[in-house]
């Protein structure tokens, strides 16, 4: 048996982001595949409440995360953890915090020269100014801070322009104006550095909302993307200069959209959906790796990286 089947395993999921249900499934799905595979020492804990508590007094060999959202994906917890020297896997403090950040990734993005969208931020002034911002549109609106399309909005006529902005601030203090790019939603998962192939994402809908993320049927995922090797070599580099950018460690997830002639990256995901049907489960299941193996391979990559330290 491995020795990193008998080591102390905590899973750290719930939370209370928006994010809570899909962290729950998160963790749970982990749970059971790690389970299925023989580990022997694994608690899930639900950081909401005093259950963190738990990693100060039980002190785990290493900590498997699958908190999505503020809290968790935010570098809150990874702050902690670092404090209490527990590693954990994928990224830490200062990555996690950036690319929590859209408003602050925007601006790495920027100096780092990683196509993104043109954005700025949304001000209390728009009200003033709706018939220079009409020359814009389409936008998307989106909170600066938080996930899976929540407080997110299309903005194709004007008069939405105010509402959307004031369905973001629910979410996030900050909030990101951004050119609505017409074009193929690609999802790159790299783990420690390799890229996985990449998924099309074909919303039944045409969005990508929350219920497209997370229905049964919702969403068509597709590997055959219709995209010369060369092109698709040049997305590749992209995707890793935007996990690179950030500082990102372990399993991330960055969006893309390609238009057929320019690509360009939304976001990075530090803590990706991880759900044995997930995008970057899926990608590894692509090549030929299991659930378990790529679990496997991040708690490593956490151990290793800790050794190092
Ligand atoms: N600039 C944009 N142009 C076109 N579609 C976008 C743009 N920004 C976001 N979207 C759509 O909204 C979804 C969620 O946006 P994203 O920036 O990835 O935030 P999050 O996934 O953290 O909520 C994307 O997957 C995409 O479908
Ligand atoms: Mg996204």
């Amino acid at each position: 048996m491995s020795t990193l089947k008998v080591k102390k395993i905590f899973i750290l999921y719930g939370g209370d982001s928006e994010e809570r249900e899909v962290s729950l499934n998160s963790g749970a799905a982990c749970y059971k595949a790690l389970e299925d595979d023989g580990y022997k020492k694994l608690t899930l804990i639900d950081t909401k409440g005093d259950g963190i508590l738990k990693v100060v007094k039980d002190k785990p060999d290493v900590c498997l995360l699958a908190l999505h959202g503020g809290g968790g994906e935010d570098g809150t917890i990874q702050g902690f953890l670092d404090s209490l020297n527990i590693p954990y896997t994928g990224s830490g403090l200062v990555a996690s915090a950036l690319a929590f950040d859209k408003q602050i990734t925007k601006i790495h993005f920027d100096a780092c020269g990683i196509s993104t969208p043109d954005w700025r931020m949304a001000s209390d002034e728009d009200e003033q100014h709706l018939d220079e911002l009409k020359d814009l549109l389409p936008v998307v609106v989106k909170p600066a801070r938080g996930g899976s399309t929540i407080g997110l909005t299309i903005v194709k006529d004007i008069k939405d322009y105010m509402k959307a902005v004031k369905l973001a601030k629910k979410y996030s203090e900050n909030v990101l104006v951004e050119e609505f790019i017409e074009g193929k939603e690609l999802t790159f998962a790299v783990v420690c550095g390799s890229v996985l192939p990449a998924i099309w994402i074909k919303p039944v809908s045409g969005f990508y909302d929350y219920k497209s993320k997370y229905t049964k049927g919702a969403t068509e995922y597709l590997f055959k993307l219709g995209i010369a090797d060369k092109k698709l070599g040049e997305l590749n580099d992209l995707a890793l200069d935007a996990y690179d950018a950030v500082g990102c460690e372990g399993v991330a997830r960055v969006d893309v959209i390609y238009t057929g002639k320019k690509a360009y990256v939304l976001e990075v995901n530090t803590i990706p959906g991880m759900t044995a049907t997930s995008l970057v489960p899926k990608a590894a299941a692509e090549v030929g790796l299991s659930f378990a193996q790529l679990l496997e391979i991040m708690l490593k990559d956490a151990l290793g990286r800790a050794k190092l330290r």
